[in-house]
């Protein structure tokens, strides 16, 4: 089954391409040029996605060397995302399966995100405990089945993603004009740094749940830099960087294990953009490691966001016998335990 795969739901705009589940091209057209951290309009992203999505396909099949005609399924993230970007992809793939007479199968975004570590891990089994750590959200889901999620715990105020980006502009770091994301600044900042240079708070850590809470240590960060008042040297950036950087990886890790031993649960999966971090992925890896906890995590091309995802969601739902009719449309709240179709 050949199926073409659509992402719009925030600022990048996606194909990919899959034969089954095996992805045979996957292209990501990155956000409007020249923002800060967190900058996104959704007027200018909705009207982005409208310029890039055609050229974005088209570079999809051919890279794939697949003719449209030969598709036999389109999936598109319909939930949850920007509503205005969400509805561009969405009459995207309807109007383009409608005319191959194909299906559309609509896909959840923080599923996909969950699932795409079935690209790299055929193997993996359910149930498993996911840690979705992304821009707009954090949480700790206990995957049953396909379809079938329950949320463990997740963020009372900001999600980790976000807590990188408002610590980049209270560190001034996005004066590198090349990305709009924070993440990989801190990240590639924090491997030259040492994160025993101040010991921020590890919010809720020892908390008897499974929520967490970032606002507190991105307010510590604040607090910080405004107590020293002075210009901070490069190594004392990368010092700042790293610190903050373990005090994260610290605090969702060490929930992440304990949601596993108190369900006994040993298959554990890192999902969603911030699990392209490069000290939590190693961080998490030694914990499952001490536990013998099996660990999946997606390539960091298969972390941010993707059509590939999408496509392999879109692939297992509609093999298991999930239907989209062509009143699919977007929704821009909608929680994972409502992914079923
Ligand atoms: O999943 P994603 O691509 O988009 C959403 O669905 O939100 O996640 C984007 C978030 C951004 O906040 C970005 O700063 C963060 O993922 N991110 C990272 C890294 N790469 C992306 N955070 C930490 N380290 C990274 N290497
Ligand atoms: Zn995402």
């Amino acid at each position: 089954m050949i199926t073409l795969a659509i992402e719009t739901s925030c600022d990048d705009t996606a194909a990919a391409v899959l034969n089954d589940d095996k992805i045979l091209s996957n292209v990501v057209s990155s956000q409007i040029e020249g923002l800060s951290f967190g900058g996104i309009v959704p007027e200018l992203a909705s009207r982005s996605h409208m310029t890039q999505l055609l050229p974005v396909v088209q570079n999809a099949l051919e890279k794939a060397e697949i003719n449209k005609r030969e598709l036999d399924l389109v999936a598109v993230t319909h939930a949850p995302g920007l509503i205005g970007s969400l509805l561009v992809g969405v009459n995207f793939a309807k109007a383009m399966a409608f005319g191959l007479h194909i299906p559309v199968i609509g896909v959840h975004h923080i599923e996909a995100h969950m699932l795409a570590a079935f690209i790299e891990s055929p193997q993996l089994t359910f149930p498993f405990i996911a840690l979705i750590v992304s821009g707009g959200h954090t949480q700790l889901t206990l995957a049953k089945a396909l379809g079938e999620y329950q949320i463990l715990g997740e963020t009372a105020d900001d999600a980790a993603g976000e807590c990188y980006d408002k610590v980049a502009r209270i560190l001034n770091l996005s004066s590198d004009g090349n990305s709009i994301m924070a993440g990989p600044v801190i990240d590639k900042l924090a491997q030259m740094g040492n994160p025993d240079f101040f010991s921020f708070p590890r919010p809720m850590i020892k908390s008897n749940d499974f929520h967490f809470s970032f606002s507190g240590l991105k307010t510590a960060v604040l607090n910080f830099v405004q107590k020293e008042n002075r210009t901070f040297s490069e190594q004392e950036i990368s010092d700042i960087c790293a610190s903050f950087q373990e005090a994260v990886s610290d605090v969702l890790s060490e929930k992440t294990i304990r949601a596993c031993r108190n369900l006994g649960i040993s298959n554990v999966v890192l999902c969603g953009g911030v699990a392209a971090n490069s000290r939590l992925r190693s961080v998490l890896k030694e914990k499952c490691r001490s536990f013998q906890i099996e660990l999946s995590i997606p390539s960091p091309k298969y972390c941010t966001d993707n059509a590939a995802m999408i496509g392999i969601t879109g692939y297992k739902k509609y093999s298991a016998g999930s239907r989209s009719n062509w009143g699919l449309g977007a929704i821009s709240s909608l929680t994972i335990e409502k992914a079923v179709i």
